[in-house]
């Protein structure tokens, strides 16, 4: 590591769901499931690194568009000294555009279950950042857990949980997870979330259905990884990507739909699907300002100031516990 950095790792050993278990339960269910956590295998995170950069998936760039827009306003609201705690930190990337702009920032505290990928994503941003310390938590955290000491005491702890990522949860989980990062922000502490807004049915559409076929090998990847590690025999080209928006639930519904009857095996069971089945993978649910502020209301956070971008497609908002 270069010199000048400070970056200190904690393990909280984090014991890691197992993909068989939600795989053979989520496909013995009368409607099939398979959780979206796991599309992230090293081929899931490529390809969703790719849709990051597709020309119909806005959410990246006005995301980051409006942190950079913004930063000023964000850096004097937050104010000097904080400790920032990100959930599900990843590749660390967008906290850089707020560690350019706060004052005298105390610490950044990245939380990611996945070990590896942290650890050098933190290593990495220490040593850009010489004068901020770098305290990187292994976690799982959608559990609780306890952050190490931290250095700045007094200064505020502000969650960052950018991305839209509440939206992979279902509401009454996304109170779960926010009362969750409430109790370890603790009292006075703050938070900036990034939250995808509803919008043209369209927009959303060619946003989780990209022309490129990338959101579709995405979610194809996650029957492949079936295939990969449960020796599993689905036959993929079988199965197509299904994304759409349903305006009753506010959300984008994605799911893989059986193009056949047909069966496979998989960890040694056999599973049927009928033609025109659907396999659920993912929720992406899609909050109007107001029913954000509703919803993270309900785990104690009360609004302070919410940023848009100029065709208001994406919100940033910053919230205080009462
Ligand atoms: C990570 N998450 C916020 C993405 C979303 O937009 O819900 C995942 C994604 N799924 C398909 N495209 C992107």
């Amino acid at each position: 590591m270069k010199n000048g950095a400070s970056f200190t790792f904690h393990d909280l050993a984090p014991g890691e769901e197992s993909f068989r278990d939600a795989v053979l339960t989520g496909l013995g269910r009368a409607t099939k499931r398979i959780p979206c956590k796991f599309f992230y295998d090293a081929r899931g995170s490529a390809l969703f690194e790719e849709i990051c950069r597709l020309p119909e998936y806005y959410p990246t760039r006005t995301e980051i568009a409006i942190l950079e827009d913004y930063s000023t306003d964000i850096a004097a609201q937050i104010g000097p000294h904080c400790r920032l705690i990100e959930f599900g930190s990843g590749g660390s990337q967008k906290v850089r555009i707020l560690l350019q702009a706060l004052d005298r920032p105390a610490a950044y505290v990245p939380v990611d279950i996945s070990r590896e990928h942290l650890r050098d994503a933190a290593i990495s941003l220490a040593e850009d950042f010489p004068s901020v310390p770098v305290i990187a938590v292994c976690a799982d955290y959608t559990r609780p857990f306890r952050l190490p000491p931290l250095p700045g005491a007094g200064g505020k702890r502000i969650g960052f949980f950018p991305g839209s990522t509440i939206g992979n949860f279902e509401p009454e989980a996304a109170v779960a997870f926010l009362t969750n990062y409430a109790r370890i922000l603790g009292a006075g502490g703050e938070m900036l979330v990034g939250v995808d807004l509803k919008k043209d049915t369209d927009i959303l559409e060619a946003a989780y259905n990209d022309r490129a076929g990338v959101t579709a090998a995405f979610n194809l990847n996650l029957l492949e990884r079936v295939n990969r590690e449960l020796d599993g025999d689905l036959d993929i080209d079988r199965f197509e990507h299904l994304a759409l928006y349903s305006d009753a639930e506010g959300r984008v519904e994605i799911y893989a739909r059986s193009l056949a009857d047909q069966s496979a095996r998989i960890a040694g069971q056999r599973f049927y699907f009928a033609k025109d089945e659907l396999v659920h993978t993912e929720y992406s649910y899609k909050y109007s300002v107001g029913e954000f502020r509703a919803l993270a209301a309900r785990a104690g956070f009360r609004p302070v100031d919410t940023w848009t971008d100029p065709a208001e497609l994406f919100s940033v908002h910053y919230f205080r516990l009462r």
